[in-house]
């Protein structure tokens, strides 16, 4: 199966929606003839493992809406039917199986987090597959792998990828309260899921922006896009009340947690989503975001820029889009194709603020 396409999708062609590391996990899993009639899936970002593993009708567990979408998208273009894939959150419980399968992602925290859902669901004699490309082997990855298992190997590399095989999972008691974290900035208790960005502080670039972030007096929407664990969206709410205020976020267990931190607030919506087009035209007086350009190993900006682009659309006519990013990424050249007008709220050696205005 050959047909696999990357959701969101990108404008850099060198990106695959697979690479090694799934291959060896299929093929050890064929070499061991294991039993995979229940087999539960985490990390298939785009679905390859899935759709390859289709006949057996496996459970798939999701962190991320565009990985949804991608799973059934490429399994519809590999002639697989999409339901013979079974998508559960990974908010919802582990299923129970002999064998679970991981592709181990950048996150270690994430990594725990599909490791504590396994613990959770499977029994003594389950056998959990953890595949990962040789170059983004840590030492931590086995750390962590010991913390729930009993017996870790390390297969040999091949095609520069290595599987781990982990057995006799460790008795682990109250498990689903590890799931989540808390990162204090400014006196402010913030809580996380684990995986979800910015785990040990608030990003620097972030935090440069909530310096310098006013809203205004006639603004009374805002969409912040990519709200990670919702800070950004909580700044504005503390700062006065709005009629229509949405913070949205590919990852489920990002909306999961700004939802954690901004509950209290009325009028507020958490969405887990990948693009724009649920808005309506003109729908926003204010969308701001520290938008994303890493995607596990990836650096990718056209998702960002696409992001930016597609605001334009639904922003109100004198409406403002703000955006803190790295100063090399040099966004302002490409706003200016889509914004009339682009100023510089501020910057540091690192990092700048721009104000766009339809
Ligand atoms: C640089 S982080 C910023 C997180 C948070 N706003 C903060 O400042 O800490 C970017 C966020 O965008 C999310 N993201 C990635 N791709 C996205 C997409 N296509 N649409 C919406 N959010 C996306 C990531 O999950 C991540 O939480």
């Amino acid at each position: 199966m050959k047909n696999f396409v990357r959701l969101p999708l990108t404008k850099d062609r060198s990106l695959k929606a697979w690479n090694a590391a799934d291959e060896h996990l299929l093929k050890c899993i064929e070499e061991e003839n294991l039993d995979v009639s229940k087999v539960v899936i985490f990390h298939d970002r785009y679905g390859y493992l899935s759709t390859n593993l289709a006949q057996h009708s496996p459970t798939t567990f999701i962190y991320l809406k565009s990985q949804s979408d991608a799973i059934s998208t490429n399994a519809i273009s590999n002639d697989i039917e999409p339901k013979s894939i079974r998508i559960k959150s990974i908010l919802e419980s582990a299923s129970n199986s002999n064998n679970y399968i991981i592709k181990i992602p950048k996150s270690l925290d994430l990594f725990r987090l599909y490791l504590i859902k396994i613990c959770d669901a499977c029994q003594a004699d389950s056998k959990v597959l953890a595949g990962f490309m040789t170059r983004h082997f840590s030492k931590s990855i086995i750390t962590i792998a010991e913390e729930y298992f009993e017996n870790v190997t390390q297969s040999k590399a091949w095609k520069k990828s290595r599987v781990l095989n982990l057995s006799k999972p460790k008795i682990i008691k109250s498990r689903n309260s590890n799931l989540i974290h808390t990162i204090i900035h400014d006196d402010h208790k913030y809580q996380q899921y684990l995986g979800v960005f910015s785990a040990k502080h608030i990003d620097f670039a972030t935090q440069f922006l909530l310096d310098h972030l006013q809203a205004k007096e006639n603004e009374n929407s805002f969409l912040d896009i990519g709200t990670g664990n919702g800070i950004i969206g909580k700044h504005l709410l503390d700062q006065k009340s709005w009629k229509n205020a949405i913070l949205m976020d590919d990852s489920i267990l990002a909306t999961a947690s700004s939802q954690l931190n901004t509950s209290k607030y009325p009028s507020v919506e958490w969405i887990a989503d990948y693009h724009l087009d649920s808005f309506s035209n003109d729908q926003f007086d204010l969308i701001i975001t520290n938008p994303p350009f890493h995607f596990e190993f990836e650096v990718d900006p056209s998702i960002a820029l696409q992001l930016m682009e597609d605001s334009y659309r639904i922003l109100a006519t004198g409406g403002r889009l703000i955006v803190v990013a790295n100063r090399h990424l040099n966004y302002k050249s490409q706003l200016s194709k889509w914004y009339p007008s682009i100023s510089v709220l501020n910057e540091n050696e690192k990092f700048v603020i721009y104000e766009a205005y339809k």
